[in-house]
């Protein structure tokens, strides 16, 4: 008997299945739900090598901003790959780096003029975190070692990271690794109480923040924060006016702000960063995934004047002395500057705010599901809870979705869009309708 051939699917599923260990994945799981092979992308599309097609309804982990091959991006990176693809920025510096630091400094808020760059996001935060503590460390305040989190946020899956992560099926295994700093209350607006507005919500998870800060900021470093929108907690958003009141609570006690825009920055709240929507400036700026449109892995901590100066010294020792061999990668580099490059093009925010109208406009009958709770929309972000027993919704709404052409990955009962911002009108009414259709089924 001659074996059936054996589809292009899946000779690569099993050449991964006993070469490749997959992030967040337990690995058994994938005997029944086997990953997705994926051949190549295009636009808001991703292709498997069966010729399926899946709409790329979480860009890619949060990091697509212009579609999979955007021609703008590819070029850039292409033509800096003819002049140099890496060098080393310890002891030496290239055009895109200092392109990228001017560009990014012009942009955020404050004067943040100083760029420290890492390759992930969870790069960006130990940077941060560092950074912090050895800036109290230097100006003479060696106690202030803690720091603040709030609850159910992420930044990350290393060490420092993790410790100031607050998702326990990610921290419990290394509890005995982790750092135990303060956890805030999170203002999340889905967890006031009945007659108490998201503005009232956040002021009173604020107003727990200053207990934190008046009790102990003496022995705190920095407040890490999620501003606007908490993603791995389920896309939790809550009122500016809490990044608003943190902003004064941590001047007031001498506790920095580190604002961790990874997810939320490059426009995804609807403004190029969502500190602006609170009005202030964080003494630290982490961004990564979509500073390079998604296409290669890059962040950075963006700090102020006063920080920089704590460093600069005679002493090597006072020094941040932190590296890691890809910082400042020529190619990553170019790639963001052709995506900022991009956004001062192609007025790409006023873009979005009608992409998102015709969205949401388009998700009405799932705002008014019956089992869809807790609609909400910020930028170019939705999400809602679905009122479902099965235990095993993600899985099986992910499942559902790939076998609707869409690519969806829900956070327990929480599904979202997290769309590039290329995804166009018929796009966008697949989207909605077969999300509709998962919805119905659960
Ligand atoms: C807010 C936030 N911080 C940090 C990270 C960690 O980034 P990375 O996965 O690139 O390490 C993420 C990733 O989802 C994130 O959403």
């Amino acid at each position: 008997m001659v074996a059936a051939p054996m589809t292009s699917n899946e000779l690569w599923l099993a050449r991964s299945r006993a070469a490749v260990w997959h992030p967040c994945t337990q690995m058994k799981l994938h005997e029944t739900q086997p990953p997705v092979p994926i051949a190549r992308g295009a636009g808001a599309w991703l292709y498997d090598f069966d010729g399926r097609r899946f709409l790329d309804g979480v860009s890619s982990w949060w990091v697509n901003l212009f579609g999979h091959g955007h021609p703008a991006i590819n070029a850039a990176i292409t033509a800096q790959l003819a002049l140099l693809e890496h060098a080393m920025l310890a002891g030496f510096t290239h055009r895109p780096v200092v392109e990228l630091s001017e560009r990014l400094a012009a942009l955020a808020p404050g004067s943040l003029g100083h760029c420290f760059y890492g390759s992930d996001g969870a790069s960006a935060v130990e940077i941060a975190l560092k950074m912090s503590f050895h800036y109290w460390r230097n100006r003479g305040s060696p106690e202030k070692t803690g720091f603040v989190s709030v609850a159910h946020g992420y930044h990350g899956e290393t060490l420092g990271a993790l410790s100031v992560t607050d998702v326990a099926l990610f921290r419990d295994a290394y509890g005995p690794l982790l750092r135990n700093n303060r956890v805030a209350p999170s203002p999340d607006a889905r967890l006031a109480a009945a007659g108490v507005s998201p503005r009232e919500h956040a002021l009173a998870a604020a107003g727990a923040l200053e207990a934190i800060l008046a009790g102990h900021g003496a022995s705190i470093a920095a407040l890490i924060v999620e501003p606007l929108v908490q993603g791995a907690a389920g896309m939790a958003i809550h009122d500016p006016a809490y990044i608003t009141r943190a902003r004064e609570l941590c001047t007031r006690y001498g506790v920095h702000l580190i604002a961790d825009e990874i997810m939320t920055g490059f426009g995804r709240t609807g403004t190029m960063f969502a500190c602006e929507q609170a009005a202030v400036a964080p003494d630290f700026l982490c961004l990564s995934k979509g500073i390079t449109g998604g296409y290669l892995p890059l962040s950075v901590v963006m700090t102020t004047d006063e920080v920089y100066a704590a460093f600069y010294d005679d002493d090597v020792a006072r020094g941040f002395l932190h590296s890691h061999s890809y910082t400042g990668n020529a190619l990553a580099c170019s790639a963001a500057l052709a995506v900022l490059d991009l956004f001062r093009d192609q007025d790409v925010i006023a873009r979005n705010r009608d992409r998102a109208a015709t969205l949401t406009r388009l998700a009405h009958p799932l705002v008014a599901h019956p089992k869809v709770r807790n609609f909400r929309h910020l930028g170019m972000i939705w999400a809602f809870e679905v009122d479902c027993a099965r235990q095993d919704f993600a899985h099986w709404c992910f499942r559902q979705g790939l076998e609707r052409e869409l690519l969806l990955r829900p956070i327990g009962r929480t599904l979202y869009w997290m769309p590039p911002y290329v995804i166009d009108d018929g796009e966008m009414a697949l989207l909605a309708e077969r999300t509709l259709e998962i919805v119905e089924r659960a």
